[in-house]
């Protein structure tokens, strides 16, 4: 059994996490790099001021995924580069980056999905009061404007938010992510609709400025649940319910934001979820139902980052394999998830993240092996592949990520990539994952049996790029 004709396989980052050169060529600061600076808020005091020196290497990691004939690439723009402040004067320089980019991959054969915000917020902005700051809606879309008019003669797939979830629970409420503030619910939820409304109305930017027909999405956190035993009915209740529920509050730094309700009920059905309005009570913001239209702008597919899932059932379940990371490995969440997404919100879904941190380094023998990896990929396709046989229109799967890169409050410790990153000399190396994944795009998904050691032999002298 392959994937369905047209099934879009490909490779994701981020711009903080990969570009580098934070100080060069006109970019202006982000709320990360205030972030970094600020003592303990990182893995070892890491910064993203190199991290894979992308802006300089960017051909040779095209030439890398032209290589391995991944056909899709999904990165993001970062807004302080191509407006430093903000708003306003444009960053002529920066902007050119994701021009010459564009064209690269174009020459290479990948189609480019473009995000317009993963996560690095202009610093500047922060401070006019960033997300709480209700004009934010409008540098978002002015800013989104500036992008889609310079790229989309050549650029058709768009994204507006990653994980909002986590740049404005984590960044804004638990504080363990940029700009790491402590904020109360009321404050959280006001940015949340400020998000949100910036997200209606970047999708009215890119679709009135667009030149290029566009395909717009976007990419939240698929924070879903599945079955322990999916032959048992009401397992199954207990996994759609819970999928579409609030999580349980859990101290005072928890992320009550972290939910799938909250934030896509408002962007497909125009409103907000009851359980939620009644949790959050009069800490929700004024909505009129104006801003609720803005915000429900149609879609034309819904895009979601999926690496794991809560388990629920009758019966309880005693321990389960972990990343290296320590994120529950549960191959079901590519079955559950898309399926509970699906039948409520009713649009195309894309994969746009998945995939797992591992334990990976260069052997002795100069490659990089990553068996886990390759079963874990393996393990979560297969059931993304059930899934679509039973009727679940998904139409493309982006591992997270190209490249081992800048993981946020963690630092270079977690390697997520397909391609092993020496930091210290910004040697790539493929990883065996990434070879075997260009053969799953090859056959388009028709996995070997065997599918967990990569076929030995003529790759065998091309691990080091
Ligand atoms: C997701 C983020 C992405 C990366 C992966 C591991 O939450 O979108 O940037 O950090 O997790």
């Amino acid at each position: 059994m392959a994937f369905p004709e047209n099934f879009v396989w490909g490779a994701a980052t981020s711009a903080y996490q990969i570009e580098g050169a934070a100080n060069e060529e006109g970019r202006g600061e982000s709320v990360w790099d205030m972030f970094c600076r600020q003592p303990g808020r990182v893995h070892e005091g890491c910064t993203g001021r190199t991290a894979c020196d992308h802006y300089h290497r960017y051909k040779h990691d095209v030439s890398i995924m032209h290589s391995l004939g991944i056909p899709a690439y999904r990165f993001s723009v970062s807004w302080p580069r191509v407006l430093p402040a903000g708003t306003g004067g444009v960053n002529a320089p920066g902007l050119a980056f994701y021009d010459r980019l564009v064209d690269e991959l174009l020459t290479a054969g990948i189609q480019p999905w473009v995000t317009l915000f993963h996560w690095d917020f202009p610093y500047a902005l922060y401070c006019r009061g960033g997300w709480l700051n209700r004009e934010s809606v409008e540098w978002f879309s002015d800013y989104a404007q500036v992008v889609v008019r310079a790229l989309s003669d050549r650029v058709t797939h768009w994204l507006t938010f990653n994980e909002p979830q986590c740049f404005v629970g984590f960044g804004h409420l638990s504080g363990v992510h940029a700009p790491g503030v402590r904020h109360g619910l009321r404050e959280a939820l006001l940015a949340a609709h400020h998000v949100l409304l910036a997200h209606g109305r970047s999708v009215q930017a890119i679709r009135a400025n667009a030149v290029r027909s566009p395909c717009v999405g976007w990419a939240p956190v698929g924070a879903v649940s599945a079955p322990v035993d999916p032959a048992e009915p009401a397992d199954v209740e207990a996994a759609r319910h819970a999928s579409f529920a609030l999580r349980p509050l859990e101290g005072p730094s928890d992320n009550a934001l972290f939910n799938t309700t909250w934030w896509a009920d408002p962007v497909v059905f125009g409103r907000y979820p009851e359980d939620g309005l009644k949790r959050f009570g009069d800490a929700v913001p004024d909505a009129t139902a104006d801003d609720m239209k803005t915000i429900a702008q149609p879609l034309d597919f819904y895009g979601v980052n999926i690496y794991s899932s809560s388990v629920i059932g009758a019966r309880a379940q005693d321990g389960h394999p972990v990343t290296a990371l320590k994120w529950p490995v549960t191959p079901q969440c590519l079955y559950w998830g898309p399926r509970f997404l699906f039948e409520r919100y009713g649009l195309p879904l894309v994969i746009t993240e998945n995939g797992m941190s591992g334990i990976d380094w260069v052997s002795l023998d100069g490659k990089v092996h990553d068996p886990q990896r390759i079963d874990f990929i393996a393990r979560h396709l297969n059931e993304l592949r059930r899934c679509i046989a039973d009727g679940v229109d998904v139409r493309g799967y982006f591992h997270w990520s190209l490249l081992d890169n800048f993981e946020w409050a963690e630092g270079y410790k977690e390697r997520f990539g397909l391609i092993h990153v020496d930091f210290a000399t910004q040697k790539r190396t493929l990883k065996d994952s990434a070879y075997w994944f260009a053969e799953v795009i090859k056959t388009n998904g028709k996995l070997p049996a065997d599918h967990v050691w990569p076929r030995r032999g003529n790759g065998e002298d091309k691990h080091v790029i």
